[in-house]
């Protein structure tokens, strides 16, 4: 079997990952903050080590500013709903992922202006559309650092100085970057930085965070209220980080495993992650061009982009050649609208979907040179 839906989820997870979250579930997994003896404050120093690790990671000031929570999806709902008010309005791109549509969907029922700035057919964005869409009412602006759907790489930093310059908090979804590609909340300006822990960052399901200044933390509306282990005599959640968004128990086996996967990450380093994973993807869109009968969406440059490429078989149907792949070659790959139709309209793949390839960097290049030549057959040499 060959995975190459990377995008979706990593497989194999990191070496350690499984280890970890085992000999903590052997060692005691005591619960942090409400157990004064030395087993909850053991797992208390490795909770904080990990928030030191994405702290690092993300080149964000304070290990407290790293919140754990259930997953990406549930840190977007909370930056969005935490944020956004009836009479605010919301700056998106044509990009997003519906882990953002949908909660903003949600938030223009309730009467908060959402607008979407518009990318092109190579799926870039339009800065200048961004830029005119931001307003006096505009109260955030949300945007991937990279596509799920073409691995376009959108312009964070750029986006982070304007909204710098127009005094607008910036909400970034590292999806597909972290673990890969290098941010810097810091540099880029980046109020709010939402991952996951179990696609680039190569751990378990289950678990991701949301990274965010007190400044901004001080102005949210706790999306879940509960139990901290801290100013328990009080029924507000506490202001301070990270307990201000952190009510009930954490995912401790997660944290655990995470942990060691970043330790594999670092160890590994970003560089040549990204570089063998970039490597993979020359490899594969330079092998696509003698297949006529396959077109690559997205921008053409590999360096614009992170290691998913998106293909379009014009001719055939999208969805029988992902299921040839999987059923005669046994290779994994995903095809459909990936949660993000309207990345698809700017594409022009809107309905029919396109085949999604991602790799990861322990992919290899016999597996490449065998999807490639899976494809040669289904597309009949066309
Ligand atoms: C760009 C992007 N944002 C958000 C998500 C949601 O992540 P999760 O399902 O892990 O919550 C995904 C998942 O594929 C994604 O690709």
């Amino acid at each position: 079997m060959i995975y190459f839906d990377h995008a979706s989820t990593s497989h194999p997870k990191a070496p350690g990952v499984a280890r970890a979250m085992l000999e903590i579930l052997e060692r005691g997994c005591f619960n942090i903050n409400r157990g004064g003896y030395s087993g909850a404050y053991g797992v208390a120093a490795l909770v904080f080590e990990a928030r030191e690790k994405i702290a690092a990671l993300f080149d964000c000031p304070s290990a407290r500013q790293v919140v754990f929570t259930g997953g990406l999806t549930q840190s977007l709902n909370m930056a969005l709903k935490g944020l956004l008010r009836p009479g605010d309005s919301v700056v998106a791109t044509q990009m997003e992922h519906n882990a953002v549509v949908r909660p903003l969907a949600q938030l223009k029922a309730q009467g908060v202006g959402v607008e979407f700035a518009r990318c092109g057919r190579d799926g870039r964005l339009d800065l200048a559309d961004m830029e005119s869409r931001i307003t006096g009412r505009t109260r955030l602006v949300v945007m991937s650092q990279a596509s799920n759907v073409c691995g376009v790489i959108l312009p964070v930093r750029e986006v982070g100085g304007i909204c710098r310059e127009r005094g607008v908090p910036l909400l970034v979804d590292c999806a597909q970057t972290a673990g890969v590609i290098p941010v810097s909340m810091r540099r880029d300006n980046i109020d709010l930085l939402a991952f996951s822990g179990h696609k680039g960052l190569l751990g378990p399901q289950g678990l991701g965070g949301l990274v965010l200044s007190q400044k901004i933390a001080d102005e949210m509306v706790p999306l879940v209220a509960g139990g901290t282990g801290s100013h328990s005599h009080k029924a507000d959640m506490p202001a301070e980080l990270p307990d201000r968004l952190e009510a009930g128990t954490l995912n401790l086996p997660g944290i655990a495993a995470l942990s060691a996967a970043l330790d594999y990450i670092n160890e590994t380093g970003l560089d040549r992650i990204y570089a063998r994973e970039m490597a993979l993807l020359d490899r594969l869109a330079t092998g696509l061009k003698a297949i006529p009968g396959a077109r690559l969406a997205g921008p053409e440059d590999p360096a614009d982009k992170c290691a998913v490429a998106a293909l379009d078989f014009p001719g055939l149907d999208n969805a029988e050649v992902a299921a040839r792949l999987d059923e005669e070659f046994g290779i994994m790959t995903r095809c459909g609208l990936h949660c993000a139709p309207a990345a698809h309209e700017a594409l022009g793949t809107f309905p029919r979907g396109l085949v999604r390839c991602s790799l990861g960097h322990k992919n290899t290049e016999a597996e490449v040179d065998e999807f490639l030549a899976a494809l040669s057959r289904i597309t009949g040499g066309r």
